[in-house]
């Protein structure tokens, strides 16, 4: 992943570190100083390896995804400009992770219920039922933030201009007038539609890209891992709020 990217030195770990910091500094509702310092460091060092990448592949073009941004649709010797670029590389460089995380909470419905994983591993088009069953079921970011340019009604409360809301996608997703029995992981549901990717305008442009990715890799660990299923002892152990994980998924095949 990282020679295709073209960002080097960007393992796993380092990754996961990277894409946690951008996550705590958008929810960091009540800017915890402790928190500002761990994200400015994860940060410094995101801009550092993305600048040193940048560098190279200014000088020297090569066939990753990072040189393509800096060379495509320019004029010879007029690369893009590094301001144009590393907003957009932050969020890219972060990116690979994240289907992983609607791919982990599908895997993790499956392996606290026998039933169901049998019957997702016999019929395979229920995968992609199932990966958005985990979406709606556990949204990776149950939460989004707005902030009001008007006093407005809103669910019974009245909320004044310039208020900072934390909106609960988490809650809106288990509602039980849209959803029957909305805490089942059920890959049977008639209601498809839910809120883990927001909504209107600025809902997430990546959405058919992550869902492509979870149902492929739900898909092809099925096939090679026959027998799939939780090694002894597994219990879900799902941790965070703001970003919200499935936790260690011990298996045995
Ligand atoms: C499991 C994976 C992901 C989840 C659950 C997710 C979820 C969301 C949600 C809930 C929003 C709306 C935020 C709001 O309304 O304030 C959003 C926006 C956004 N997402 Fe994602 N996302 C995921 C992956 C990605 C990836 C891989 C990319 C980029 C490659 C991406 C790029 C964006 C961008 C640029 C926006 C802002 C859109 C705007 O403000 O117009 N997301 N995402």
């Amino acid at each position: 992943m990282p020679q295709l990217s073209g960002v080097d030195n960007a393992d796993a770990d380092r990754l996961r570190w990277w894409g946690i910091a951008l996550i705590d500094a958008l929810t960091n509702f009540s800017r915890d100083p402790e928190e500002e310092t761990a994200v400015a460091d994860a940060m410094a060092d995101l801009d550092d390896v993305l600048t040193r990448a940048l560098v190279r592949v200014r000088a020297a073009p090569d066939r990753s995804v990072l040189s393509h941004a800096v060379h495509a649709h320019r004029p010879t010797g007029q690369p893009r400009p590094e301001s144009d670029l590393l907003p957009v590389l932050k969020q890219l460089a972060q990116a690979q992770l994240q289907a992983g995380w609607v791919g982990a909470w599908t895997l993790s419905a499956l392996l606290a219920d026998r039933e169901v994983l049998a019957e997702v591993s016999d019929n395979r088009w229920l995968v992609g039922a199932a990966v958005n069953e985990a979406l709606r079921w556990t949204p990776p970011l149950g939460n989004v933030t707005r902030r009001t340019t008007r006093a407005v009604a809103l669910g019974g409360a009245d909320v004044p201009a310039g208020a900072t809301l934390s909106v609960r996608v988490a809650s809106a997703n288990r509602d039980e007038r849209v959803f029957d029995d909305p805490d089942r992981f059920d890959v049977h549901r008639d209601v498809r539609t839910n809120l883990g990717f927001g909504a209107g305008p600025h809902g997430c442009p990546a959405f058919q890209f992550v869902m492509a990715v979870a149902r492929t890799s739900v898909d092809v660990l099925l096939d090679r891992l026959p027998g799939l299923r939780p090694a002894p002892g597994w219990r879900p152990a799902p941790h965070g709020w703001k970003l919200r994980l499935p936790g260690p998924l011990n298996v045995v095949w």
